[in-house]
């Protein structure tokens, strides 16, 4: 739908296809359900100028398109490869009607191999299979399509790439043309770098810890090295989201097709499994080591601030374990409702705090910054707090009576009251 609008944004005429009947007619109406800044308007906008709509079956929408980009869905499969059957079903079901010369496009993250599946499954030599692999993040999707760092083309039929890399002349980005293959593994490599990156950044808030350093300062000092760069440098609950951990899977897979095994990323991942179970144990401390009938506040359910995403979010993943050892969770996230399973979701930070042993920030909210903790404090039970993300300011919470501890940084104790 991102593509969608965002393609019609820039001039042409789009249709969008689903299965997903009441989708298409919510959508077709106006009504965007997704958290994504700028979406709506933008769909608003493609509605109104003729430039957009919304459909089912993909047979008849496809008839007369000069491209068709296929941006289904590729979730991680049986052992952690990426699951093609929904590439492969819409490709059998348009291939005959496709227009000559129509190209191809993928856009979903796809392994590399399968533009030349596609290929051979479309069965046509007059359509251009092209990769285009989307480089957009969740809560910043638009600005990531509109104002890209780069666009990567890449077929086996190199004007066809490039043609498709027109379709973004609008936009002021470098285009990246290449082979089929190449492009393909773009995506995979960037992402799973990304993976790596905060997996090292967590391991050294965990040295921090040990040796008495702080995260914030070595990243600080880190950053200001532009081969390294400042972004995506922040320790945490461990990354998740509905690419990084199914792309890392599915490059261990790629790679063991071929025989490689690559190591450093299998422990990227299992790092990012040891940092929640670091995680854990420290809210269990705070707890004085018994998670079994303690009641956890926790701050944040989504997989990262700016999102209602809960797929793979290491604060739901926190959450599930201390449920799992006996704990009662008061959950609140700004952009979540409903139920959860083995914990109760509350509809203000407020009531989290109340009674609560610890209060536990999962997700980077910036409003958590900016409750009032002197209240919070007054409802809570105990006086610690472990902040996740290193949000808060501790200085903030040590005025507030309570005790701060983050990831990779020294603790702010609490004053001890002299009465
Ligand atoms: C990611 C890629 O960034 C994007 O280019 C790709 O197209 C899709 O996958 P997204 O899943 O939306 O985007 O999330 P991202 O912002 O990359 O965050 C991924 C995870 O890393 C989150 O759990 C986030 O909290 C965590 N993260 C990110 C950190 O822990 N520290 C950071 O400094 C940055």
């Amino acid at each position: 739908m991102t593509t969608g609008a965002c393609l019609a944004s820039l001039g042409h005429f789009v249709t969008c296809v689903d299965v997903d009947r009441a989708k298409v007619s919510r959508l077709g109406a106006g009504r965007v359900d997704i958290l994504e800044p700028g979406l709506a308007d933008l769909v608003h906008r493609g509605l109104a100028a003729g430039r957009l709509e919304f459909v089912v079956g993909a047979r008849d929408a496809v008839r007369h398109a000069q491209a068709v980009f296929l941006c289904v869905p590729t979730p991680m499969g049986a052992g952690g490869s990426a699951d093609l059957r929904a590439v492969e079903a819409v490709t059998a079901e348009i291939g005959d009607v496709l227009p000559r010369g129509c190209a191809l496009v993928t856009k979903s993250t796809v392994p590399v191999g399968t533009s030349k599946r596609i290929q051979a499954l479309v069965g046509r030599p007059d359509v251009p299979v092209v990769s285009n692999p989307e480089f957009l993040r969740e809560g910043t999707a638009v600005a990531d399509f509109l104002g890209p760092d780069r666009i990567v083309v890449g077929s086996d039929d190199l004007a066809a790439a490039r043609w498709v890399g027109d379709l973004y002349a609008e936009l002021d980005a470098p285009v990246v043309v290449a082979d089929a293959a190449s492009a393909e593994l773009v995506k995979y490599a960037a992402n799973c770098y990304l993976a790596l990156k905060l997996s090292y950044v967590n391991s050294i808030a965990e040295l921090c810890e040990r040796l008495g350093a702080d995260i914030s300062l070595v990243t600080e000092g880190m950053g200001y090295d532009r081969r390294i760069g400042r972004t995506f440098l922040k320790p945490g609950p461990g990354w998740g989201g509905s690419c990084l951990p199914k792309d890392t899977s599915a490059l261990v897979k790629v790679a063991e097709s071929v025989n490689y095994d690559f190591t450093m990323l299998t422990s990227a991942i299992d790092e990012n499994l040891a940092q929640r179970d670091r995680i854990v144990a420290k809210i269990a401390g705070a707890v004085g080591g018994t998670l079994a009938g303690a009641r956890i506040g926790v701050l944040g359910l989504a997989f990262k601030a700016g999102t209602n995403d809960l797929r793979d979010s290491p604060a739901l993943a926190v959450s599930s374990v201390l449920c799992a050892l006996g704990a009662e969770l008061i959950a609140y996230d700004p952009a979540v409702d409903g139920e959860i399973a083995g914990m109760t979701v509350v509809d203000d930070a407020y009531q989290v705090a109340k009674d609560a042993d610890v209060v536990v920030v999962l997700t980077e909210w910036a409003e958590f910054k900016h409750l009032d903790w002197a209240a919070m404090a007054e409802l809570m039970e105990g006086v610690d707090v472990v902040d996740t993300r290193n949000l808060l300011d501790p200085r903030v919470i040590v005025d507030a009576g309570l005790s701060w501890q983050g990831v990779g940084r020294p603790r702010a104790a609490a004053r001890i009251k002299v009465s």
